[in-house]
């Protein structure tokens, strides 16, 4: 308990990164693994995660982020995409991996694939992407503790143009969107705001037990 309260201590908005150190697979491995974990809305997981190195594509991606400097000097670059909606081929591959891997009949499935269906068609175009975009977040939210604890500097970005995004990477024709951006590394030693502050409301402005 003491550990992980240091560790979400310690963690910051790491606004300057170590250009010159860069994270090994297996930690690559362990975020990407939590990102696939992240629990979503009927485990519909209408996510995609793109890890980018790429330096003259994080050079573009930089200039559609305003020019924030973390997104190229930090050591990967982890751009959250949604789907732009749920499709039912989307639910009925998520019927058949379930059926699949707890090794019942598809039949079984069916139903609740058809209840599925109805969900999102009560739901329009525009509330389904909102919708997927929320998914984004709870995998931002795990995505940000798991870095904590391994002690993985990150910064959690919404200050992008996400359509520039978009073209950038060929995403629309792929049915998906940019919707947050997460570069990872190692804090720079000279980053002024790892020395800040935490600023948080105290327990008692934001709980009431009843
Ligand atoms: C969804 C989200 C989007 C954010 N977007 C940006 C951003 O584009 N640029 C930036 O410098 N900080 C961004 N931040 C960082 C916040 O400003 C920062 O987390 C907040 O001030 C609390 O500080 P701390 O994370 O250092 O504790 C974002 C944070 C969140 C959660």
């Amino acid at each position: 308990m003491k550990e992980i309260i240091e560790a979400l201590n310690w963690r910051y908005a790491t606004k300057r990164f170590d250009p010159s150190r860069k994270l090994s697979n297996e930690q690559i491995e362990i975020l990407k693994e939590s990102l696939r974990l992240t629990p979503s809305s009927y485990g519909l997981q209408p996510l995609y995660f793109i890890v980018v190195e790429d330096e003259s594509l994080r050079e573009q991606l930089m200039e559609a982020s305003y020019g924030q400097r973390q997104v190229l000097e930090a050591s990967h670059l982890f751009v959250f995409c949604s789907h732009t909606n749920i499709s039912h081929d989307h639910i009925d591959e998520h019927a058949n991996n379930t059926a699949q891997i707890r090794k019942i009949e598809k039949e079984a499935t069916n139903k609740y694939a058809d209840f599925l269906k109805r969900e999102v068609n009560s739901m329009d175009q525009n509330e389904q992407k909102t919708w997927n975009e929320k998914q984004c977040y709870i995998a931002l939210g795990q995505f940000l503790t798991v870095c904590a604890i391994q002690q993985i500097d990150a910064i959690p970005m919404e200050g992008f143009d996400s359509a520039k995004y978009d073209d950038i990477l060929n995403l629309n024709e792929r049915g998906i969107h940019a919707t947050l951006v997460c570069p990872v590394g190692y804090r720079h030693p000279e980053d002024r705001h790892q020395f800040n502050a935490k600023v948080r409301k105290i327990q008692d402005m934001i709980f009431e037990t009843i």
